[in-house]
């Protein structure tokens, strides 16, 4: 639907044939990342500037996040701040526009809330934005755009536009098909669409002959992957459809590949086989719990219980290859109950996460929890937290100081926070390393000797 409300306001369009600049606000999750990078490339094609702040922008973009509360009262806040700003070209405040899932689900009433926003984008009309911004610019006020993505749009992002020379985000699926009554998601992004085989294993290949050293295949749930077609993993055996994407990825060469997230009950141990056969399948995983009760777990709809969740862990856990295991917990869903939470503790305590999300339960209008009663109170919510936090500290300082002695590879990423003398990275199993410089630059993969475990970090000496 593309709904314009047609109040021609005949803005002098002759400033902006100058190229405007155009800077665009991420909020969430990598697919929103993806997203930028994708509207960025498309903008940059069409003749438009990027620039990274938004005082130095004559239109600003705000990419949103809707999962839970907190990120939505956050861009609020900085559309507020934005207005009071003033365009380089115009001198009178920027264009605003809103983009990803808040647009997608909140549409007209954006305008309602908020007069000062120009334009919406929906989660699927990434590709649309420079004619859209080019009719704001024109006098179109009130612009809607929430439609689908066209037939025959490929992902295409340049690298130039990209977050890093090193490192990619690759979505393989967007949207979501599994409906957990707790998550907004299924209603912002709309349901499972699969990348063609194909064009990721080209676009991985692109990457790699650009320098590419790490790629993060991305979807709400990847191991749902599920194309139309074979095209592109035909010689590749596999379980799965995404099973044998992994193979087909692999065989790139591409030094490292990640992948996130991963839902439990399509959680297949063929997975773990492949990433057994091939070291540049990186040797983590992510697998969201969500919780340990199985009362809770079948008010979230999450097709999953605690038995069934444990025993695809314990696959990942007794693997050839020591796999990195993390989780994402809500905390307070509606009706947890001491004892609920209680069994949460358990299944952490069992799992030995090497790192764990925890989320307070956020209602989202339209999803099926916000009809449940018996909310939890915020003072409960807090506590049942903070002691999910200390057992993981505890678990998470045993989990760390064990690497102490170990040699990790890492892809050295930038200067460390800390020190200038040292440098940061990541693990191939997705923890962050600081280790002493001695001529390292970013893109390089080195092996770290570890020396110190810290509460969300690793500490060590090059190798040779
Ligand atoms: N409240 C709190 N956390 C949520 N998540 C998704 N929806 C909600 C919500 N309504 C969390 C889940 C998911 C992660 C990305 O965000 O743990 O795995
Ligand atoms: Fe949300 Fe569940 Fe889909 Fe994950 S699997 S995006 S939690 S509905």
């Amino acid at each position: 639907m593309t709904v314009v409300c047609n109040q021609h306001s005949q803005t002098n369009s002759l400033r902006y044939l100058m190229k405007s600049k155009v800077y665009i606000e991420t909020f969430g999750c990598q697919m929103n990342v993806a997203d930028t990078e994708r509207a960025a490339t498309g903008l940059t094609k069409a003749g438009y500037e990027m620039t990274s702040s938004a005082a130095t922008a004559d239109v600003v973009l705000f990419n949103t996040c809707s999962v839970r509360e907190r990120a939505e009262r956050k861009v609020l806040r900085r559309i507020g701040e934005v207005r009071k700003l003033s365009s380089p070209t115009t001198h009178k405040r920027p264009l605003i526009g809103v983009m990803g899932c808040v647009a997608q689900l909140e549409g007209q009433s954006i305008f309602d809330k908020t007069p000062v926003v120009d334009l919406i984008v929906g989660t699927r009309a990434t590709d649309r934005i420079p004619s859209l911004i080019e009719r704001v610019q024109g006098g179109e006020a009130g612009l809607i755009d929430l439609d689908d993505r066209q037939e025959g749009e490929v992902w295409d992002v340049s690298p130039a536009e990209r977050r890093s020379p090193y490192v990619a985000f690759v979505p393989i699926i967007e949207g979501c098909n599994k409906f957990c009554s707790f998550c907004i998601v299924p209603f912002s992004r709309g349901r499972e669409k699969s990348r063609n085989a194909a064009e990721i294993v080209a676009e991985i290949l692109r990457l790699r002959s650009l320098g590419y050293k790490e790629v993060h295949l991305i979807g709400q749930n990847v191991n749902s992957y599920r194309p139309r077609a074979t095209e592109g993993v035909q010689h590749y055996p596999g379980a799965t459809p995404f099973s044998r994407l992994l193979r087909a990825v692999a065989n790139t060469g591409m030094e490292r590949i990640k992948f996130t997230t991963s839902f439990p009950r399509d959680f297949h141990p063929d997975i773990v086989s492949a990433l057994e056969e091939y070291p540049n399948l990186c040797d983590w995983v992510h697998l969201p719990a969500q919780s340990g009760s199985d009362r809770i777990l079948k008010s979230m709809r999450r097709g999953h219980n605690s038995e069934d969740y444990l025993r695809r862990m314990e696959g990942i856990k007794k693997s050839k290859r020591r796999l990195s295991l993390t989780s994402d917990i809500i905390i307070g869903f509606p009706g947890e109950t001491e004892e609920d939470f209680e069994a949460t503790m358990r299944l952490v305590q069992q799992c030995e996460y090497d790192a764990l999300y925890i989320f307070k339960y956020s209602k989202r209008a339209g999803t099926p929890a916000a009809k449940l009663d018996d909310a939890v109170p915020e003072t409960e919510k807090t506590a049942r937290f903070m002691a999910l936090e200390a057992l993981q500290t505890s678990i998470q300082e045993k989990i760390y100081n064990a690497y102490v002695g170990r040699v990790v590879s890492v892809l050295v990423e930038r200067e460390s926070a800390r020190s200038k003398d040292d440098m940061a990275g990541h693990s191939t199993c997705h923890k962050v390393v600081n280790f002493r410089a001695n001529q390292t630059q970013p893109g390089d993969i080195v092996d770290v000797m570890i020396s110190r475990g810290n509460p969300n970090s690793l500490y060590g000496e090059l190798v040779g």
